[in-house]
């Protein structure tokens, strides 16, 4: 069977979409109709006028194109691409921290789960978390959940103190000061640019840091021939594309581990997304009242990053 044909014929069939993150292993990132950050396929999943998305990412995002299309089907190639960010804020132990904490609002990361999501009063991506914190008055006080490598970064740069969620991206988590150093001397020529999910340590470092799509557009117009990249290996598929003359080199390099592949997005393969698409299933489901009340959120960071035009 050629897979990628039959795939061809069901999108048109069924009115389907391929959306998937750039964290997907390269031959899924080819066949999707769009590729992109956590932002960007928000962005998208409302534009679309297809029956079916196909998602190509984790859970959260998924749930999220549901959220913002309850009438559609929604499949996830692998149901159990989940997230280490959304897996370590549980909404009661979220809940009951919130409570603590009656005068502050909740910007919450896209990575959590609906059920976070219903107790957020703005969602925020790594590609708009700066301007919607700025968003609010200095003097507000608020949560920020569930990265705190991230959290603590905006905080940083905004000159907030939003009381942070204790939660990592155990892909970015990893990535080690040594390692970056190691890389850096051995390539003295090469920028490091970092995803924000780093660690501070990490980011102290970097000569740029920025969201999945920033770092993607800072190797296109920047002059450098050579990159350390500290974020997950799928992006550089991408920048391989559009600057087939630079050299992109993961952080850590250790032929031993595979830590900068996440487990949950390498999850997805092409096979099971044709199945998915082929059998309408795993399909996402939720309950219509967190359906309703999640989509505020999101859909106020939607309308602050459509009037910033990000
Ligand atoms: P962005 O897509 O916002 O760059 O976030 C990266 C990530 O870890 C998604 O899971
Ligand atoms: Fe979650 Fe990190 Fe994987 Fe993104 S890369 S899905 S934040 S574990």
């Amino acid at each position: 069977m050629d897979i990628l044909r039959e795939i061809g014929k069901l999108k048109k069939e069924k009115n389907a979409v391929i959306l998937a993150h750039y964290y997907q292993v390269p031959e899924i990132q080819d066949i999707a109709d769009y590729v992109g950050d956590s932002l960007g396929l928000a962005q998208q999943a409302v534009k679309t006028t297809a029956d079916v998305i196909v998602f190509a990412g984790v859970h959260f995002m998924a749930e999220t194109a549901k959220i913002l299309n309850p009438g559609k089907l929604v499949v996830l190639p692998d149901l159990e691409a989940g997230c280490s960010l959304a897996d370590g804020c549980p909404p009661d132990k979220f809940a009951a921290f919130k409570q603590k904490h009656p005068d502050h609002l909740v910007i919450s990361y896209i990575n959590c789960s609906a059920a976070i999501k219903t107790m957020s009063d703005v969602i925020c991506t790594s590609g708009n978390a700066v301007q919607i914190v700025e968003s609010f008055p200095k003097d507000q006080k608020l949560i920020f959940a569930p990265d705190k490598n991230l959290g603590d970064y905006i905080n940083k740069i905004t000159s907030r103190n939003m009381l942070l969620w204790d939660a990592t991206c155990e892909v970015h988590d990893i990535l080690t000061t040594e390692a970056v150093i190691k890389l850096k001397q051995a390539h003295p020529d090469a920028k490091l640019i970092a995803h924000p999910e780093c660690k501070a340590q990490v980011l102290a470092l970097a000569d740029f840091i920025g969201s999945t799509t920033a770092l993607l557009k800072f190797t296109a117009k920047d002059v450098a021939k050579k990159y350390i990249v500290a974020t997950e290996s799928g992006i550089l598929h991408k920048m391989q594309q559009q600057s087939p003359e630079k050299e992109f080199l993961v952080a850590p390099s250790d032929e031993t581990c595979n830590c900068n592949d996440c487990p949950y997005m390498k999850l997805n393969t092409l096979d099971k997304l044709y199945a998915a698409l082929k059998n309408g299933k795993p399909a996402i489901e939720l309950d219509a009242d967190v359906i309703e009340k999640a989509r505020i959120p999101i859909q106020r960071m939607l309308d602050i990053s459509d009037k910033l035009g990000l």
